[in-house]
């Protein structure tokens, strides 16, 4: 059987929110703890160029990101932490791979769609191409499984798609089809505001989201001004029918406490919002102070994360470099002899 190997990543734009840490992170840190695979986590800055950004926050951006891995759970005893733009062979397969990602199917890319807005006829090649690189970071290593949240799901198909279609043309078994992992309770957070649309870093108003550095008053003021309605707490699954809002709200107080929605409505339903909103301020400061506060400590040592980050991208390089070359190889390029 193919040894199991796990890479994800997160961009290193504005902050890390509660989204990003039931979507994503806290699966990383539990398959990280099964221990019955490697895992590689990067923090993709190659990414976060696509739009536009802060150049003289860059470097920092990437640090915090790592930072909050960490804090999360992450250990980079267990795990291979790493800077995308520090392993070269991830920009330079994306190119290989470019020549087989067909343009009709980056078309259909939502989140290029969501990204570009009105105005995507002045959207760069990067933001289009985003899809093809982050098939690279993952096709690069051969990773055999990936955890992301629900929104990644479309870009993980082009993956598959891509590798099927390499070993196709070129009749080899070079890549493994990735297998998405969207797991857990929060594969799909979203706005505190407005339970139609996804809890995200881009959106214009800090009350939609929790982020993973707001401090316990920040999150309580947040949570008390989300937005619920005039019925009571539901009893059950049908009572969420037209109230997205209370079902996400339910939704993180389960991913964040383990507790079953069932047992939620025993405790809270038929009653007001008030007692239900004060517990979930409880449960989300417990589970999100402790990892503040270590991100907070980590960031006074950075030159500590900038060496963890370094090691990473030395072993990435050494699995990534000569994957690169054999994949060249398969496609015929000629090469230096050595
Ligand atoms: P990004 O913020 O786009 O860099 O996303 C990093 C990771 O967080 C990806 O795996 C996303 O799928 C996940 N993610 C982002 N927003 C959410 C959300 N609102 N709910 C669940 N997962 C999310
Ligand atoms: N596209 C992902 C996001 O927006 C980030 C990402 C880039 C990624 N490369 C990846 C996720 C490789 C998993 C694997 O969230």
């Amino acid at each position: 059987m193919t040894q199991k190997r796990i890479l994800s990543g997160m961009q290193p734009t504005n902050q890390l929110h509660l989204g990003n840490y039931l979507g994503a992170l806290k699966n990383w840190v539990d398959l990280q703890n099964e221990g019955s695979a490697e895992c590689l986590y990067c923090v993709v800055d190659l990414h976060a160029v696509t739009q536009p950004y802060d150049r003289d926050n860059l470097a920092k951006a990437t640090r915090e990101v790592a930072a909050a891995y960490i804090a999360a759970g992450v250990d980079p005893a267990k795990s291979i932490l790493f800077a995308q733009s520090s392993v070269p062979a991830h920009s330079q397969l994306m190119w290989l791979l470019a020549t087989m990602a067909q343009m009709g199917k980056l078309d259909r890319m939502t989140q290029f769609k969501d990204k570009a807005g009105k105005n995507a006829e002045k959207a760069g090649l990067g933001l289009y191409a985003y899809p093809v690189l982050m098939a690279a970071d993952i096709l690069i290593y051969n990773a055999t499984h990936v955890p992301v949240g629900e929104d990644q799901k479309q870009h993980l198909e082009l993956a598959r798609d891509i590798a099927a279609t390499f070993n196709t043309r070129y009749d080899v078994e070079h890549f493994i089809q990735p297998e998405p992992y969207i797991m857990g309770a929060g594969t799909r957070v979203m706005s505190l505001r407005d339970g139609t649309s996804k809890m995200s870093k881009s959106a214009e108003s800090d009350m939609t989201r929790i982020n993973l550095t707001d401090d316990a008053d920040l999150i309580a003021k947040k949570i008390k001004k989300a937005k619920t309605d005039a019925e009571p707490v539901p009893t059950c699954e049908a009572e969420f029918e037209g109230r997205p809002e209370v079902k996400n709200l339910m939704t993180i107080y389960s991913a964040l406490s383990g507790e079953k929605m069932d047992s939620l409505f025993a405790q809270y339903g038929g009653q007001g919002f008030g007692d239900f909103k004060k517990a979930l301020v409880d449960v989300a400061v417990a589970h999100l102070e402790p990892i503040t506060t270590r991100m907070n400590h980590l960031m006074e040592t950075p030159d500590e994360i900038d060496a963890i980050l370094q090691k990473g991208g030395e072993k990435c390089n050494a699995i990534a470099q000569p994957f690169l070359n054999r994949t060249m190889d398969i496609m015929g390029f000629w090469k230096i002899q050595s």
